[in-house]
């Protein structure tokens, strides 16, 4: 695997691949993990060369405590890679991305207000700056995202609409623990007993869903739901939401578009997940 610290000289490297070879972009803050595994092995299957990126990105971070203990694991994370078969790793510090403060500030309308963005004010500009860096950088056939954060996902697609980038996004499933809890890089801060506990979110989408399907209101299912989670001593739900996956605006009532996206605290560890109504 090629490693590369530096813009212009990964630039220079695949000026020349690109001539031949399509190029998959998988973007990551690191800590890898099976789910972005299988980003790699999307990418894989449909370009000739797989660029990874690794690089917490402080302008996404509202919390500067939730940037502090992001997990960092570098060598794991090249281990992990390598094992993976990607081709090229970008691993670029604050100050080359940054060469000054960013004072830019993306707005997307209704689709950063709400869920996420009402929790993480500036998060989702911080996401479409950087990820516009690597999109310019790389200039990728395919970009492929985690559909766990499926907001993050909505945003993207309408960056990339808008900005007209010359590429495609893949959404990828979400990958899941043996026993459902949604992989992610911040389950690695949970301590034992919070790893347990965090599979409420999961199971309240599992049991929202059957709720729904059996034709209970939202907002009875809502009650439900933040019960649920309040039984769970440490547990602090912040929202859990049913909007329709093509607009995000919120539903009432369920139809074959509709996705329940869940986020909350486990101890100081915030975590996020989501099901569609129809598979
Ligand atoms: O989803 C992530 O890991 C990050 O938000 C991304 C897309 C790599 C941008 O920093």
């Amino acid at each position: 695997m090629e490693v590369f610290n530096e813009i212009e000289p990964l630039k220079a490297f695949l000026k020349d691949k690109r001539t031949t070879c399509s190029i998959g972009l998988v973007p990551t803050m690191g800590a890898l993990h099976a789910g972005h595994s299988s980003l790699i092995q999307f990418s894989k299957q449909e370009n000739q060369l797989t660029v990874t990126s690794i690089f917490v990105n402080p302008v996404q971070f509202n919390n500067p405590k939730d940037l502090e203990k992001y997990p960092r694991m570098l060598e794991h994370d090249i281990n992990m890679l390598c094992k993976a078969g990607c081709d090229v790793l970008f691993v670029p510090d604050t100050q080359e991305m940054y060469k000054q403060p960013s004072t830019i500030q993306f707005d997307f309308g209704h689709l950063d207000k709400i869920l996420e963005g009402k929790f993480r004010p500036g998060h989702f500009s911080g996401v479409a700056i950087i990820v516009s860096k690597f999109f310019h950088i790389v200039q990728p056939n395919i970009a492929y995202f985690g559909q766990k954060d499926f907001q993050q996902f909505k945003v993207i697609e309408k960056l990339v609409n808008e900005l007209q980038f010359d590429l495609l996004l893949r959404p990828v499933p979400i990958f899941r623990e043996a026993d459902g809890l949604a992989m992610s890089s911040r389950n690695l801060r949970l301590n034992e007993t919070e790893r347990k506990k965090a599979i409420v979110f999961y199971e309240s989408l599992l049991f929202a869903k059957q709720m729904l399907l059996q034709g209970k209101m939202i907002s009875q299912v809502k009650e439900l739901v933040k019960q649920k989670c309040e039984l769970v001593e440490g547990v602090r739900l912040e929202y859990f939401e049913m909007v329709s996956s093509e607009n995000l605006l919120a539903q009432d009532i369920v139809t074959e578009k509709s996705i329940l996206l869940i986020a909350g605290f486990v101890g100081e560890v915030r975590l996020i997940d989501n099901l569609m109504m129809t598979p």
